[in-house]
């Protein structure tokens, strides 16, 4: 079976990654899967894309669609047009997208005209609010995805009640956690670490870059006066999303325990993560990262379309009213914040699971 993997966007490499792990060690011992990986160059700057391919072992990629930014439409359209031309071609048997970035839409859509079957990994998770571009995105993916690889059991029951047969549903974990698992112990200090003097347990790490708390400069302002109000003198650092970039140029408030970077490799990222206080976030994969290292989680947003995260793990959501944010950083502050637990089969076998099911299905 050939199948097409499809990544275009900073979470989606760390979701892809174990799962060409996992076919390639499948092939070593003859199986007759085969993949071509498609990227669709909806992030493009070294540290939003290329730089995690060489720190997690993805292969390059074996066709660039080389869209590049636009506003939602022309973004769909290109990756449309683009990948459509990839598919006359040459058609693959499967068409397997991750997450629910607009690349993941893009392809579902162009694959599916083709009457090409579709696998989403991370399918049936859903925010209800229909404003996120992430969950049009998500709803019609799943409308169009033939085989559904579910990361909670609340995804299995969302996609039941969208009428999706049982058998099309395969409740395997969590593919973005079996990448941190597998790199748990490469995890290492940036170099800012020891010029910002950071020390473990006694700094917050930031990262927003949705666009409701992140397009207003005067939001996201407010929001910054909060947290690094929030973290009474203890460094923030803020990797800065080059969405939020642009408005924070335009910004004329500066806070002297906030430290903002360019955006972060994932092993340097992820060892500031488990070494911090708390983190605070708009992001959905840095909740399930927090949630594994089990460190206080803040998400400013009204949604979650990972709940797991809230009821098993360790983020709560504090929403978007930036006077909501202090009262919860007393409570990271006081040592009161909620312990956590891990939600069920995030256990690093994801990926492995997928391809065992990849390996019996029959599609073409
Ligand atoms: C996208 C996803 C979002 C995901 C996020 C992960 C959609 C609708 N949104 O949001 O779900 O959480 O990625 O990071 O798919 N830019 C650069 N360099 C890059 C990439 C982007 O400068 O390599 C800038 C451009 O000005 C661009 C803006 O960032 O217009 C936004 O990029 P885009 O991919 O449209 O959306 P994100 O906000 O990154
Ligand atoms: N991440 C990273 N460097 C950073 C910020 C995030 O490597 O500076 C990683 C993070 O560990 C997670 C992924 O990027 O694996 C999450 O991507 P993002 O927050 O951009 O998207 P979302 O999950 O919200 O769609």
């Amino acid at each position: 079976m050939k199948i097409d993997i499809i990544a275009g966007a900073r979470p989606n490499f760390m979701k892809i990654a174990p799962i060409i792990k996992a076919i390639r060690e499948q092939q070593s011992k003859g199986s007759a899967l085969e993949f071509r990986l498609v990227h669709t160059g909806q992030h493009y700057d070294k540290a939003m894309s290329g730089r995690f391919f060489e720190e997690v072992s993805i292969p390059e990629p074996d066709i660039n669609l080389e869209v590049g930014s636009g506003t939602q439409a022309e973004q769909t359209g290109s990756i449309m047009v683009r990948y459509e031309r990839v598919l006359l071609d040459q058609r693959c048997d499967l068409c397997l997208v991750v997450g629910d970035v607009t690349s993941t839409m893009a392809c579902s859509i162009a694959a599916k005209k083709l009457n090409i079957k579709v696998a989403h990994v991370e399918g049936g998770i859903r925010s209800f609010d229909i404003t996120l571009p992430e969950e049009v995105n998500r709803l019609v993916t799943d409308v169009l995805t033939d085989y559904f690889f579910t990361t909670s059991e609340v995804a299995n029951q969302n996609l039941l009640k969208a009428g999706v047969s049982a058998n099309a549903i395969f409740f395997v974990g969590n593919t973005m956690i079996d990448t941190l698992l597998a790199n748990r112990a490469r995890l290492a200090p940036p170099a800012f670490w020891n010029d910002l003097n950071l020390v473990a347990n006694n700094f917050f790490v930031v990262t927003l870059h949705r666009p409701s708390n992140v397009d207003s400069v005067d939001k996201l302002t407010s929001l910054l006066s909060e947290i690094t109000g929030g973290a009474a003198g203890l460094p923030v650092v803020f990797p800065v999303h080059p969405r939020t970039r642009k408005t924070l140029q335009g910004a004329s408030t500066s806070w002297p325990n906030l430290h903002t970077v360019d955006p972060m490799g994932y092993l340097e990222f992820n060892y500031l993560v488990s070494k911090a206080k708390g983190v605070i976030t708009d992001s959905g994969g840095v909740t399930e990262e927090a949630t594994v290292l089990d460190i206080p989680c803040l998400t400013l947003r009204n949604s979650t379309e990972r709940p797991e995260t809230v009821t098993t793990g360790t983020n709560e959501l504090i929403g978007t009213d930036p006077k909501r944010i202090r009262p919860a950083m007393d409570k990271v502050m006081g040592g009161q914040w909620k312990k956590g637990a891990i939600p069920e089969k995030w256990d690093g076998r994801a990926a492995i699971r997928i391809v065992e099911i990849l390996e019996k299905l029959s599609v073409n």
